[in-house]
C-alpha cells in the first residue's frame, strides 16, 4: 500500500493559515472583522472605511479615507483593450464570465508578485465598471463613464442604472457589500490565497477567486433563491414545493452552511436592510414564508444537521429591492468580496509558505 495522509474530504475542520482579517464562529454566528462586530460596520461605517480596516488594519481618519477614496476615483477607468475584449464576448455569455475575463484582461505586468495595496485598490475600483459597461451594453446603453463625485458603492449603482442613484439603495448596497467584503478560509478566497501562494500575479490569483465564487454551491446561489421563489409563486405552493424537492434529494438554494450551525449573521443583519426597503412588497412576504417552511422542512428531512438561512437568502432579497436584476446578484458579491480576497493576498505574501496539500493514491500499482 502507498503512503497514506490524513484524509479531510472538503479540507472540513482543517485550518490552513493563520489570519488577522476575520473571526468566523459558526457555532455562535458571530462574525469579526480585525476586532470590530461587522453587523456594527455594516450599520455604522462605509463600503471604503472597512475596505480600508481590512486592507490596512484599522479603520481610516478623515485624511486617509480621502486618500483611499482618491486612490479609487483615479483607477475606476478601464483600459480601452479591456472594452474591447468585453465587446467581443457573445451576449448569452453569464456575467461572471464576462468579469473573470474582463479580469484577466487587465494582464499581468501592472500586478505581478509581490501583490501592493495600490494593486489591490486599483483592480477593487475596476471591478465595478467592467460589470456596469457589460451591462450597460446587453442593455443597449452607451456604458456611463464613472462620476468622481460618488464613492464606490454610488458610482457602482450610477454606472449600473445610467442615473444617479437613490440615496436608500446606496446604503442598503453598502450594508451588504460590507456584510460580504470578507469571510475566512471559503473557497473562493483559498483559491486566491492557493494560486498567490505560487508567486503568481494578483489578476491570477483574483480570476480564480472569482472562478470559484460563480458556483452555486457557493456565491452563485442568490439567484438560484429568486428562481426558486418565483418557481414557487404563492404561500400555499411554499410547502408542496420544497417537500418535492427534498424527496428528490435536491438542495434548497439559500440554506446550509459549511461553517455556521447557527443563524448566519449577516443573514440576520440584511434581513433588516430589506425588510426596511422591501415595505409591502408581496415577493418578501413570499419570500419571508419560504424561509419558515423551508426552515420546519429542513428540520424533518435533514434532522440535526443545523441548515439554517444563509446570506446568500437575504442578499437576493436586498439586490432585488435596489433594483438589480439576478444577472447581477452574484458579480456584485464579487465586487465587494474581492475586498477580503486581496486582504488575504497580502496577508499570504508577507509569509508565504505554497499551498500544496497530497492525496491518497487509491490506484492500482503498475504489475
Ligand atoms: N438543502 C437540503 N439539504 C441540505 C442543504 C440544503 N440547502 N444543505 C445541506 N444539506 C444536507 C446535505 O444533503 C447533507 O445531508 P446528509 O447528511 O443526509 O448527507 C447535510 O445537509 C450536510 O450537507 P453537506 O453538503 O455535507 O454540507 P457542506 O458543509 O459540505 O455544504 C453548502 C455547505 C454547500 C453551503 C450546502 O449547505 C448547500 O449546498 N447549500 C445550498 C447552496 C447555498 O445556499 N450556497 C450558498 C452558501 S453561502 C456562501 O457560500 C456565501
Amino acid at each position: 500500500m502507498s503512503q497514506q495522509h490524513t484524509l479531510a474530504i472538503g479540507l472540513e475542520g482543517i485550518a490552513v493559515a493563520e489570519t488577522d482579517l476575520s473571526l468566523v464562529d459558526g457555532l455562535n454566528g458571530l462574525l469579526v472583522y480585525r476586532g470590530h462586530w461587522a453587523r456594527d460596520l455594516a450599520i455604522n461605517h462605509t463600503f471604503e472605511e472597512v475596505a480600508h480596516l481590512l486592507w490596512y488594519g484599522h479603520l481610516p481618519n478623515e485624511q486617509e479615507l480621502a486618500e483611499l477614496k482618491g486612490k479609487l476615483n483615479e483607477n475606476r477607468e478601464l483600459p480601452d483593450h479591456v472594452k474591447r475584449i468585453l465587446d467581443l464576448i457573445p451576449a448569452e455569455v453569464d456575467m461572471m464570465s464576462v468579469l473573470r475575463t474582463g479580469v484577466s484582461a487587465l494582464g499581468s505586468a501592472d500586478y505581478s508578485w509581490p501583490p501592493t495595496l495600490d494593486q489591490v485598490i486599483s483592480l477593487t475600483a475596476k471591478m465595478p465598471t467592467i460589470v456596469a459597461y457589460r451591462y450597460a451594453r446587453l442593455n443597449g446603453r452607451e456604458p456611463q463613464e464613472p462620476n468622481p463625485a460618488l464613492d464606490h458603492t454610488a458610482n457602482y449603482l450610477y454606472m449600473l442604472k445610467g442615473q444617479e442613484p437613490n440615496p436608500a439603495h446606496v446604503r442598503a448596497l453598502d450594508a451588504y457589500l460590507i456584510l460580504t467584503q470578507e469571510h475566512g478560509m471559503n473557497a473562493s478566497t483559498f483559491s486566491g490565497r492557493v494560486v498567490s501562494s505560487t508567486q503568481s500575479d494578483l489578476i491570477s490569483s483574483i480570476t480564480a477567486a472569482i472562478g470559484a465564487l460563480k458556483g452555486p454551491l457557493h456565491g452563485g446561489a442568490p439567484s438560484e433563491v429568486t428562481e426558486m421563489i418565483e418557481a414557487i409563486g404563492t404561500k400555499e405552493n411554499a410547502e408542496p414545493w420544497m417537500r418535492a424537492k427534498l424527496e428528490k434529494g435536491e438542495r434548497l438554494m439559500g440554506f446550509g452552511h459549511r461553517v455556521y450551525k447557527t443563524v448566519d449573521p449577516r443573514a440576520t443583519a440584511l434581513r433588516v436592510v430589506a425588510s426596511q426597503l422591501s415595505g409591502d412588497d408581496p415577493w418578501f412576504d413570499l419570500a419571508t414564508h419560504v424561509e419558515q417552511v423551508g426552515l420546519k422542512l429542513l428540520e424533518e428531512y435533514k434532522p440535526g444537521r443545523k441548515l439554517n438561512t444563509n446570506v446568500e437568502f437575504f442578499a437576493a432579497a436586498v439586490m432585488r429591492a435596489v433594483g438589480l436584476d439576478d444577472t447581477l446578484f452574484t458579480p456584485t458579491f464579487a465586487v465587494s468580496r474581492v475586498v477580503g480576497w486581496s486582504a488575504h493576498i497580502l496577508e499570504q505574501a508577507k509569509n508565504n509558505r505554497i499551498i500544496r496539500p497530497q492525496s491518497n493514491y487509491t490506484g492500482p500499482m503498475p504489475k
